[in-house]
């Protein structure tokens, strides 16, 4: 029977994938190790809860005997490492525990990994850690890391790291660095749902700056199934990018949150500028898409329309 650790599947996108991976393998046996914390939550996982292939365990990815305990007593095939402190305004205002988590954090991984034997590590990365781009062009996974904020510098640390055991151990290990995701399950800090749940209440939508930043969208369920098939059918040592093909302003995304739940413009406010913040990121996504014949297949407006019905249901 495959053996998968996900590390912080209690999360947004990590629940979402063990969702996806229980029901289109439903003979693989999962063990979801995550701290728990304000980012994390068991509601994200019901549908799995007592299904006897699924298994919680609460803890941290840096404490290297909780890790080494679990490779002992399973017998795991697969890493995926989910577990991160995500959101950039968080670590702009400390990045300590963004250093603890996205850092030590796969280090202790990858050390436990290389010690007990393992297939596959799949680190999960961001498109974050390229930095930001002008009007023109696109990333390829051979463009320079250029993270600007404590967040993604975390994140691109992670990637050196896990590109170096793979370089020097011969550790199986793939990144995929995906654009910004959206779908249900998402903590109400970031954008969509922040901007959801605000517009449903008719509250003010803070709008960072002009709103003329751009972010390339992807479905989160668009991911899961790209995550899906770097995990069974990615090149060792390789690194995947993994983009929605759907840029858009920060101003075109919240006018049509504010059109599909049926309130007014006037509700947006812009506030002072995010520091540092990235003008524009923009994935080239090619390399998936020859390889692995992975597309992303939600509409915008359509992935939208199931991220407010997800949280008028709560
Ligand atoms: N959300 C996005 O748009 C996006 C885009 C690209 C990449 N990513 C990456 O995808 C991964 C998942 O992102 P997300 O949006 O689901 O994040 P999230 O913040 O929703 O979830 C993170 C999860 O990790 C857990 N966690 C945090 N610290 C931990 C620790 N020390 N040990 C164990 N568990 C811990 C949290 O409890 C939570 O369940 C992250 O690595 C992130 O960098 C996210």
């Amino acid at each position: 029977m495959t053996q998968i650790l996900v590390t912080g599947g209690a999360g947004f996108i990590g629940s979402n994938f063990i969702n996806y991976l229980m029901d289109k393998h439903p003979d693989y046996k999962i063990i979801n190790l995550d701290k728990l914390t304000y980012a994390g939550s068991l509601d994200n996982l019901k549908e799995v809860a007592d299904n006897p292939n699924y298994h919680f365990i609460k803890g941290d990815i840096a404490n290297k005997e909780l890790i080494e305990d679990i490779f002992t007593n399973n017998q795991i095939d697969h890493l995926i490492n989910f577990a991160a402190e995500s959101h950039v305004d968080r670590s702009i205002e400390n990045s300590a525990p963004f250093l603890h988590t996205n850092v030590l954090g796969p280090q202790v991984l990858l050390d436990v990994a290389k010690d007990k034997g393992i297939k596959r590590y799949i680190q999960i990365s961001t498109d974050e850690v390229y930095g930001s781009l002008g009007e023109e062009g696109s990333f390829t996974e051979d463009s320079p890391l250029k993270p600007n904020n404590p967040y993604s510098a975390t994140k691109a640390s992670a990637d050196l790291i896990v590109r170096a055991y793979n370089k020097t151990y011969g550790l199986p290990t793939i990144i995929t660095r995906s654009s910004n995701n959206y779908g249900p399950k998402q903590y109400q800090e970031k954008l969509i749902p922040l901007f959801i749940t605000k517009a449903l209440r008719s509250e003010k939508l803070p709008l960072y700056g002009d709103g003329t930043n751009i972010r390339d969208w992807l479905y989160v369920q668009d991911n899961c199934r790209a995550i899906d098939l770097v995990l069974h059918q990615g090149r060792i040592g390789g690194i995947y990018n993994i983009g929605g093909d759907c840029e858009k302003t920060n101003l075109e995304v919240t006018e049509l949150i504010l059109d599909l739940v049926g309130k007014d413009k006037s509700l947006i406010e812009y506030i002072d500028d995010r520091p540092g913040h990235d003008y524009r990121y923009s994935l080239d996504s090619s390399k998936i898409k020859t390889e692995l014949g992975w597309e992303p297949r939600y509409d915008f407006t359509e992935g939208l329309k199931k991220t407010i019905n997800s949280m008028l249901k709560i």
